[in-house]
């Protein structure tokens, strides 16, 4: 597979091009990656990629001609290779949410030409002549389409034939079809005994068919919880056996499991310098007392 990526910060890529699962992947020659920067297709002394929006209004706009010139270098790039040529896809927010059947499509393939905007975005007439997807990372705003593309890389690279040591691991992964799409059970390793907290007695029987079926019933309550389209689709698809389809029953009658963060905890001692019973004091029930860790919102 080949990833060409169209970039202002190529330096940005040596995290999947080096690091970790996908850099090993990566030095043994699974799979390509070449940076072009819509720079080196300019013509002016300021190498200027950017201009201000027709109609007014804030920040700039990606020119359409150093980007067409990129993927142009791409393809020609590709097409030295024997390659034919690539799909085109535009990471944006207005595009189709990537996800676990997207990365599948592009382990399977010949790979991608990724075009990563800034600014406000890119010329719409570049779109309209090269752009033959849109890809978005889900529903938020990025500062610019390179943390996506690396998302989209990583997920699809590891799914290659060979990249991962253990060749089942990601078949065991959230949304897989051998998971019948739901989401991944917990996990567990040393020490046995964690700040009082012991591993689940089935993990340690060794028994193999309960062990499995604890992941699976504890798959099933996280997907019920937090994805319950996951158990529709998974139910549609034939997937869910009989003693599933009881335990998800049994379910509907129980609480779901909590959300990381609203844990039950047992609650703290009072602080020296608190204030007096009654007034202003947090309650510091099992069920209310404050998440320790910071909400993303909390770290400036
Ligand atoms: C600041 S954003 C522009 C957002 C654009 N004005 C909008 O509201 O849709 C700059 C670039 O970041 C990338 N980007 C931002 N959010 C993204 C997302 N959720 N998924 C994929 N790419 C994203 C896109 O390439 C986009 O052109």
């Amino acid at each position: 597979m080949r990833i060409d990526v169209v970039t202002l910060f190529p330096e940005m890529f040596g995290v999947v091009r080096d690091l970790g699962v996908t850099g090993r992947a990566h030095a043994q020659g699974r799979w390509q990656l070449h940076a072009w920067n819509p720079r080196d297709f300019t013509h002016d002394v300021h190498r200027t990629v950017d201009d201000r929006p027709y109609g007014g209004g804030p920040g700039m706009v990606m020119m359409p001609g150093p980007l067409e010139a990129a993927v142009n270098a791409a393809q020609q790039a590709r097409a030295g290779q024997g390659l034919g040529p690539a799909p085109v896809a535009l990471l944006a927010p207005v595009g189709r949410r990537y996800d676990q059947a997207g990365a599948e499509a592009l382990a399977a393939s010949d790979g991608l030409i990724l075009i990563c905007g800034r600014y406000e975005g890119v010329d719409q007439r570049f779109i309209d002549r090269c752009v033959t997807q849109e890809i978005s990372l889900g529903d938020f705003v990025l500062s610019g389409g390179e943390i996506a593309a690396l998302a989209v890389i990583d997920a699809a690279v590891r799914l290659l034939p060979g990249v991962l040591n253990d060749g089942d691991s990601a078949l065991q992964d959230s949304f897989n079809d051998t998971l019948s799409g739901l989401l991944d059970s917990p996990h567990y390793t040393r020490p046995e005994v964690y700040e009082g907290e012991a591993v689940p007695a089935p993990l340690l029987s060794g028994h193999h068919a309960n062990i499995a079926r604890w992941r699976r019933e504890r798959s099933l309550a996280l997907t019920a919880a937090r994805r319950p389209e996951l158990i529709e689709s998974a139910r549609a698809k034939g997937w869910l056996s009989k003693l599933d389809e009881r335990y998800l029953a049994e379910l509907a009658g129980t609480p779901l499991p909590a959300e990381p963060g609203t844990r039950r905890r047992r609650p703290r001692k009072p602080a020296a310098d608190a204030a007096p019973t009654g007034q202003n004091q947090p309650d510091t029930t099992p069920d209310s007392s404050p998440d320790p860790k910071p909400n993303p919102s909390d770290v400036s």
